[in-house]
């Protein structure tokens, strides 16, 4: 069983706790001075000593040198290839170094770094765009033996001089263009202030430090200048002042009357600084907004995983396993204490998931601290917090199987507190077990206004579920009456068919979780054999339908979690929510604009070579930096990104509101894994709930049950996707005051505001 663990709950001051022995530590206790050097050297202002005098400028202190350390010693001052420079530019010269050596530690030797940090002038940028196009290229190769011999003496002096400088050819000849910054022909003439990258191959070449080309053009008239580079550009060079970030192009998005998500084209990654209204924010609970101010981002690490990864037939690959068992992800959803954990887990002990002596164990501990009716429930429900307290909190995770599917379940908390957990949950699911209590005055109590059978079912369909599987639990507790099972029945099918849910996608099982009955396998129970003949729960799942997953479409990863592994890279977990990944894919993460290499993938645990859309997985992948992803962040398709998105345009489909809705109201927005405040910033116009047409435009309040078009607000970015694009992410919830409020669909993605209120 796996669950998502929370990063955010960690308590990281434990971290430093050894660390404060050496704060609360007094130096002076072990220090002491004469008064004689007191008196030479306290600066005592009665004395009139002028501070100078303490400064002998004269004299220099030769620090000790370890003989290993000579040469980074003397790095800087004692290397005769230097320039004479003035002192202000040799400590620029210093600092620059500095920041370069952080970056590339000592894989460019140092005269090379000082030669190009002052050929441009002492700009760290135009250095390390320079520096990195250099590393890109391959090694320098050994010219074929015949060659060498058949050059002449005077050629192969002059060579030699040439190899001190690291940005002459000879020395990083450059086979492949990392960049193609020139070519015969503009490829976007119309678009001349907007700065693009070309590559002719997208994925293979982006290799560069996107940001880092804040080419200035006397440096891109430098690289243009050198004939034998096969380096050239295509920026004007007005638009190279122009700084880079790898962005959604939401610049690109039309302006009439809010957006269609522009994708950039196939060959050609625009990028542009996306977003000025946007803020930083470093908590793991969202995400964070790449700041405005200019960032190194590191280039795309090298293709080494080309060779080592090998490379599948996806398609292949998914026919094959579509031969085999169907996956599908399942969530249990239901009023707390509805028996949702204890049904499942009860379900999963029959089903051999569970064995004899962990259900043993369970069984000796629960009754321990006093709560043995939880021990099925134990299986699912793993955390400390959630045994004593019996109470479902966060999603828990487990895999199944059927006689013709493998089953990913979801068990999704029941109690009020929880629903932003319980909706994460069904945002991944595809369909859903609605778990009712059927005791007397329970079913009632969960199914009336404000209990959560009716809100979880709510969201259940709003968020995209069709197939639902209800199960009518605690039959015990009323004698295995079937008037009373077909009472709940009919209540909720009418209801159902309001929420939207079709009649032949709904089916009803009467159980028992506690008592294991109609779980899986014949009914034992007289009382139900009586009347009931139909079929068991574990049989019901298998009818599932099996879904058509988006499989075609750009690779979409919605991260549900992100941790610092064991290995090299970060680890996450999440939902292919469309396309398909294979171990060496290079993907960008958004909303932080920076390249991956996926360098693991696992599916319960098991470590894979690919997933494909639907497929919960942990997947490792590196050259990111773990304050740039967080719960919400996207691993997508480099070509076709997600648009990072602060206003939308939305249909809603409001529920059952106590009080209408004006302009401004604060909303909570749940997206996904995310959670953000929000505003309704426009009531656009009301609709008419059956035909979709309008009704009134610009009303001043919108009631209960009613459908309208909305702008929305959001506090800090988020990754979204139109409805019409991918039906799975362009969905979202609105609560408010721990109600949910509405349903809803993004239609548009709208530009930024920023503050003095220009677009
Ligand atoms: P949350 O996840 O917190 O919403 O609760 P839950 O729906 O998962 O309920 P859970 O499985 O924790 O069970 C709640 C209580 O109901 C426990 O005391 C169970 O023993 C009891 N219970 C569950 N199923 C049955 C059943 O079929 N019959 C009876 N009599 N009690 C049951
Ligand atoms: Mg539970």
């Amino acid at each position: 069983m796996s669950r998502h663990r929370n990063v955010r709950a960690l308590n990281y001051e434990d971290d430093y706790y050894d660390e404060d022995d050496v704060y609360g530590h007094s130096v002076e206790d072990n220090y002491c001075i004469s008064p004689g050097t007191a008196e030479q050297f306290t600066f005592d202002r009665d004395r009139n000593v002028a501070l100078a005098n303490y400064m002998d400028e004269q004299e220099v202190i030769h620090e000790e040198e370890e003989p290993g350390e000579e040469l980074t010693q003397h790095r800087v001052s004692h290397d005769p290839a230097r320039p004479t420079l003035s002192e202000i530019d040799e400590a620029r010269l210093n600092s620059c170094l500095d920041e370069v050596r952080s970056v590339l530690g000592d894989s460019v030797p140092e005269h090379v770094i000082v030669e190009v940090i002052v050929r441009h002038n002492f700009s760290i940028e135009g250095a390390f765009n320079e520096l990195l196009n250099q590393q890109e290229a391959p090694k320098p190769q050994r010219e074929p033996r015949d060659n060498r011999r058949n050059r002449s003496q005077g050629e192969k002096s002059s060579s030699a001089s040439t190899t001190k400088v690291a940005t002459k050819p000879d020395e990083f000849p450059v086979s492949k263009p990392a960049v193609i910054l020139q070519s015969p022909k503009p490829k976007y003439p119309s678009d001349a202030t907007k700065p693009q990258l070309q590559t002719s191959d997208p994925v293979d070449n982006v290799k560069v430090d996107l940001k880092s080309l804040n080419v200035s053009s006397q440096s891109s008239q430098k690289v243009a200048d050198n004939k034998n580079s096969m380096l050239s550009s295509d920026i004007k060079p007005d638009d190279s002042q122009v700084p880079l970030t790898l962005k959604p192009d939401i610049e690109a998005i039309s302006a009439k009357g809010g957006v269609n998500v522009a994708k950039p084209e196939k060959d050609c990654l625009t990028v542009d600084n996306v977003d000025s209204g946007v803020g930083e924010r470093v908590d793991g609970n969202s995400l964070q907004a790449t700041p405005k101010k200019e960032r190194f981002i590191p280039p795309l690490p090298k293709s080494s995983s080309k060779s080592k990864y090998e490379k599948f037939d996806l398609k292949q690959e998914y026919k094959k396993r579509n031969s085999s068992k169907e996956m599908l992800n399942l969530v249990v959803i239901g009023h707390v204490d509805a028996g949702k954990s204890t049904l499942m887990g009860h379900l999963l002990f029959k089903l051999g998931k569970v064995n004899q002596r962990t259900m043993h164990k369970y069984e000796q501990e629960s009754r321990k601290i006093g709560k043995s009716s939880f021990m099925y429930a134990w299986v699912l429900d793993e955390t400390e917090e959630e045994r004593a307290r019996g109470v479902t909190m966060d999603i828990a995770q487990t895999q199944f199987e059927t006689p013709s599917k493998v089953i990913t379940l979801l068990d999704a908390p029941g109690h009020k507190d929880f629903i932003p957990n319980m909706i994460t949950g069904t945002a991944q699911a595809d369909v859903a077990i609605l778990v009712v209590n059927a005791t007397t005055g329970e079913f009632e109590t969960g199914f009336e206004s404000g209990g959560q059978t009716r809100e979880h079912a709510l969201l259940a369909r709003s968020l995209g579920v069709q197939q639902l599987l209800v199960a009518v639990n605690k039959m015990d507790t009323v004698n295995w009456d079937p008037s009373r099972y077909d009472e709940v029945v009919k209540k909720l099918g009418q209801f159902l068919k309001q929420a939207g849910f079709k009649e032949g996608d709904t089916s009803y099982v009467p159980v028992s979780g506690l008592a294991g009955e109609n779980l899986a396998g014949p009914v034992k129970e007289a009382r139900l054999a009586e009347w009931y003949k139909g079929s068991t729960l574990a049989e019901q799942i298998d009818k599932f339908r099996p879904v058509v997953r988006p499989v075609d479409k750009p690779v979409r990863v919605i991260l549900s979690d992100v941790f610092k592994g064991l290995g090299a890279g970060l680890t996450a977990t999440g939902k292919v929510v469309s396309g398909a990944v294979q171990l060496g894919d290079r993907l960008s993460v958004m909303p932080a604009g920076e390249y991956t290499v996926v360098k693991g993938i696992s599916i319960n645990d098991e470590a894979v070579n690919f997933a494909f859309a639907g497929d919960h997985v942990q997947i490792v992948f590196t050259g990111v930096d773990i304050t740039n992803v967080g719960v919400g962040s996207v691993l997508c398709d480099c070509q076709t990104p997600v648009v990072c998105a602060s206003r939308i345009l939305a249909r809603v489909v409001l529920f059952n509101l106590e009080v209408p809705i004006t302009r401004g109201f604060t909303v909570i927005f749940h997206y996904q894994t995310v959670t953000e405040p929000a505003i309704l910033k426009k009531l656009v116009s009301q609709l008419n709930k059956s035909t979709g047409e309008v009704v009134k435009n610009r009303p001043k309040c919108l009631t209960k049950n009613s459908s309208a078009v909305v702008e929305i607000e959001l506090e800090y970015p988020v990754c979204v996707e139109l409805y019409k694009d991918n039906k799975e992410l362009g969905r979202f919830m609105l609560r408010s005051s721990g109600h949910t409020i509405a349903a809803g669909l993004i239609e548009e993605v709208l530009k930024t505001k920023t503050k003095d209120g220009t677009e």
